[in-house]
């Protein structure tokens, strides 16, 4: 089984999922330190990164390949991203030239381009990452677009199996507070990967958080494929009620989305929302406690649950390596 392109977990089949998750294991227990030998992964980041940047380089070097990292404007040229525009501006090449120019150097490209934040419906339909992915004839891999984050959500899929969470659980996607308005790439990524792995999904978000109807309908098209299911709420106790996954994530409000002052406005009054002990004593028992990570301590979640035995964000993150490696594996070879 080969892959084109890794862009979107919805492009893939079941099979080509299991594949991935399968070669994720065997890769891991029998390493092949020599299967990408000669090969070259070029990374573009036009935002900050930790886990991806330097996951997707340790992957590579750990196949034999070898890699190069761009974030435009620090080091190397600024990129234009916009159509149509004079370039007056601090931007040096228009990704029109710079993106098809890396790609030559390389065997497969990632990118990662966040939300523009503007514009709710742009940013849902993936604009601005389609348009610059339409310029590369190359191997690529969303590294977090808008409205994705696939690589995230393949690690965390990962994570539930190797927790051993049954499909047919209660997942809660927990929105949490942060000092601003974050995308919705994770959230709209985690709700589809859930439905798609056949939980009951919940996504528990103040009024004016609600995710984007696209985004539901998308995860409702997975559950219906799994025998999932997802649904909204913004009542806490019962949402948490019986939860065998409680995944934490921070977004901005879809009611004021472009709006930074009424986003503000509206978050203020929502600093209860962070995850303690107390609400999360609502779950079972042995509830698990997922989030992509950066995470900021006792804004979204208490410490004390970040450290606790039911924390698993690092294993998540770890996760990241892992079933990278075999999608490079599976683009490359
Ligand atoms: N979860 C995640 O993508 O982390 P980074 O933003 O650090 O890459």
């Amino acid at each position: 089984m080969s892959l084109a392109r890794f862009l979107d977990l919805a492009d893939l089949s079941p099979e080509e999922i299991r594949d991935l998750l399968a070669l994720a294991d065997r890769l891991q227990q029998h390493p092949e330190p020599q299967a990408l030998a000669g090969k070259i992964l070029g990374l573009i980041f036009l935002n900050p990164s930790l886990r991806t940047l330097a996951s997707m380089q340790a992957g590579m070097a750990r196949l034999g390949g070898s890699s190069f990292v761009i974030t435009p404007g620090h080091g190397t040229w600024a990129l234009e991203t916009r159509t149509g525009v004079a370039m007056d501006g601090a931007a040096a090449e228009h990704v029109r030239e710079g993106l098809p120019v890396l790609a030559s150097y390389c065997d497969v490209m990632g990118i990662r381009a966040f939300a523009e934040g503007h514009d709710l419906a742009n940013d849902v339909a993936d604009t601005h990452f389609k348009s610059m992915a339409a310029l590369i004839k190359k191997p690529l891999i969303n590294l977090e677009s808008a409205i994705n984050h696939p690589c995230q959500a393949l690690a965390d899929w990962k994570t539930l199996d190797d927790l051993h969470i049954a499909p047919r659980t209660k997942f809660v996607l927990s929105w949490v507070p942060h000092p601003r308005a974050l995308p919705l790439a994770v959230p709209a990524a985690t709700a589809h990967m859930a439905a798609l792995r056949g939980h009951e999904v919940v996504v528990l978000r103040p009024d004016g958080f609600a995710l984007p109807d696209a985004v539901i309908d998308r995860a409702r098209a997975a559950a219906r494929l799994s025998g999932g299911s997802i649904t909204e709420t913004d009542d806490r106790d019962s949402a948490l009620k019986g939860a065998h996954v409680v995944y934490a994530k921070e977004w901005g409000s879809t009611r004021h989305y472009g709006d930074a002052e009424a986003d503000a406005s509206l978050r203020r009054s929502l600093t209860n929302w962070q995850l303690t002990e107390q609400t999360f004593a609502q779950a079972t028992p042995h509830c698990k406690l997922m989030h992509c990570l950066p995470v900021r301590r006792n804004v979204a979640i208490a410490e004390s649950l970040l450290d606790g035995p039911r924390s698993v964000v690092l294993q998540e993150a770890h996760n990241r390596l892992v079933v990278q490696m075999a999608i490079l594996y599976r683009l490359l070879k």
